[in-house]
């Protein structure tokens, strides 16, 4: 392994343009040594395998067969699912994965409407001048995840905080946990207050589905696996599809001849993958892998018992897998993405953020056909991509 000028590439990936830090490393160093003694992976293929292979990669939870217990690099998601080996992710990942889907299936009508709701206010802020589109693609993820848990819209701000102190620890940068830590612990105290109200009087929501899981047969879906669960689907649930609309509004103002792809639905999940591939919303996966064994990847011998993160904005941007992968071009094969990970933790909320996306991009360019930038909008560097401001007005073009 070599140096590719500053040992500290991941620095650089969360201080600046993470693409051209990346296309140096999948050239000169794919397998990267951080300073942390994490190993970082640029190349798709290397990405791909240490997704798929889970006998040779575990993930940290340390309850893979071996009973080994292996040092959470982010102690705040050491409990989340992405986080966890079988027995315990089987059994986290079989409770919750087809109620989800069906709940989500269910409350399709209701997110339409919610969509148009949260879409009038803005159309109306843009009669009169420039707003800005970041509050509409946080607010329409996290109302439609509390709705799909039966959480109380008054608690939407509280939610947005906690979520706010949690979300920047998951990645190999340390040193981000403080904050992160003490807002795990208010979240998980607002869930097993919530999962006892559902106790006392169950909804038709997903969390009192879950809850009911757990009282008919515990061995199933034990009580800090629950909350687990719970924790994992508000931690994951909806910061990335907000930063994947971000980047969608401005990707589909940057290109309003291949914003012609969201007029039609099939060609709107193109346009998504496109996006999702372009600029993958969460660059790493929350956790890391562990090989059990010492592996090889593009040459290089890493250790078992290593950390390493497969970085998924980089393996989709690989020429090797993608032709010109720098260009925004929907339609391509762009499906093969990792940016919702591989394997056995592939995002469980997957099909969720294609119907939001597809939805909220859809409705924008059929209500508001002239939107284009007010200023320049402002790009979030670091795991979590997306952006801290993105300022329209109707009409510029
Ligand atoms: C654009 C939005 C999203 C992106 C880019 C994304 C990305 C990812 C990635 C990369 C993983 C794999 C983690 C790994 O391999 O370690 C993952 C797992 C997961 N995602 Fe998502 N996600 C998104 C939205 C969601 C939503 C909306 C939900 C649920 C409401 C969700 C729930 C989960 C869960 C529970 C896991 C863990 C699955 C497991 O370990 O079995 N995600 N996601």
């Amino acid at each position: 392994m070599g140096t590719i000028g500053s040992a500290d590439a991941l620095a650089d990936v969360h201080a600046g343009d993470p693409y051209p830090v990346y296309e140096r490393l999948r050239e000169t160093e794919p397998v990267h040594l951080f300073r942390t003694g994490s190993y970082l992976l640029t190349r798709y293929t290397d990405c791909q395998r240490v997704l798929v292979e889970r006998e040779c990669f575990r993930a940290p939870g340390g309850h893979g067969p071996s009973g080994r217990t292996v040092h959470h690099p982010t102690p705040v998601l050491s409990r989340v699912m992405s986080s966890q080996n079988p027995p315990r992710h089987t059994r986290m990942r079989t409770a919750v994965a087809r109620r989800f889907v069906e709940h989500v299936r269910r409350q399709q009508p209701w997110l339409s409407k919610l969509c148009d709701q949260l879409l009038e206010p803005l159309v109306e802020t843009l009669r009169n001048g420039a707003a800005d589109m970041t509050a509409l693609a946080e607010a329409f993820p996290r109302d439609t995840i509390m709705h799909l848990l039966g959480l109380y819209p008054g608690d939407r701000d509280l939610v947005s905080m906690l979520v706010a102190d949690i979300f920047p620890t998951s990645g190999p940068l340390p040193g981000q946990d403080r904050a992160g830590a003490a807002a795990m612990r208010m979240l998980i105290d607002y869930l097993q207050g919530e999962v006892v109200r559902r106790r006392r009087a169950p909804g038709d929501d997903l969390m009192s589905e879950l809850v009911r899981a757990h009282t008919d047969c515990p061995e199933a879906l034990p009580h800090d696996e629950l909350i687990s669960v719970l924790t994992g689907l508000i931690v994951a649930g909806y910061p990335q599809i907000a930063a994947g609309i971000e980047t969608g509004v401005v990707l589909m103002m940057r290109h309003p001849d291949r914003a012609v792809f969201l007029d039609d639905p099939v060609g709107a999940r193109l346009f998504v993958d496109e996006v999702l591939r372009y600029d993958a919303p969460v660059q790493f996966t929350p956790a890391p892998r562990i090989p059990t064994k010492a592996v090889v990847l593009s040459g290089v011998t890493i250790p078992a018992g290593a950390q390493v993160w497969p970085v998924l904005g980089a393996a989709n941007r690989d020429p090797g897998v993608f032709s010109q992968p720098d260009e925004f071009r929907p339609g391509r094969d762009g499906s093969r993405h990792l940016s919702f990970g591989g394997g056995a933790h592939y995002c469980l909320g997957a099909e969720l953020v294609y119907l939001e996306m597809s939805m909220l991009l859809r409705r924008l360019r059929h209500r508001l056909p002239d939107l284009a930038p007010a200023q320049p909008p402002c790009q979030r560097f670091g795991r979590l991509r997306g952006f801290t401001s993105v300022p329209v007005i109707r009409g510029e073009r």
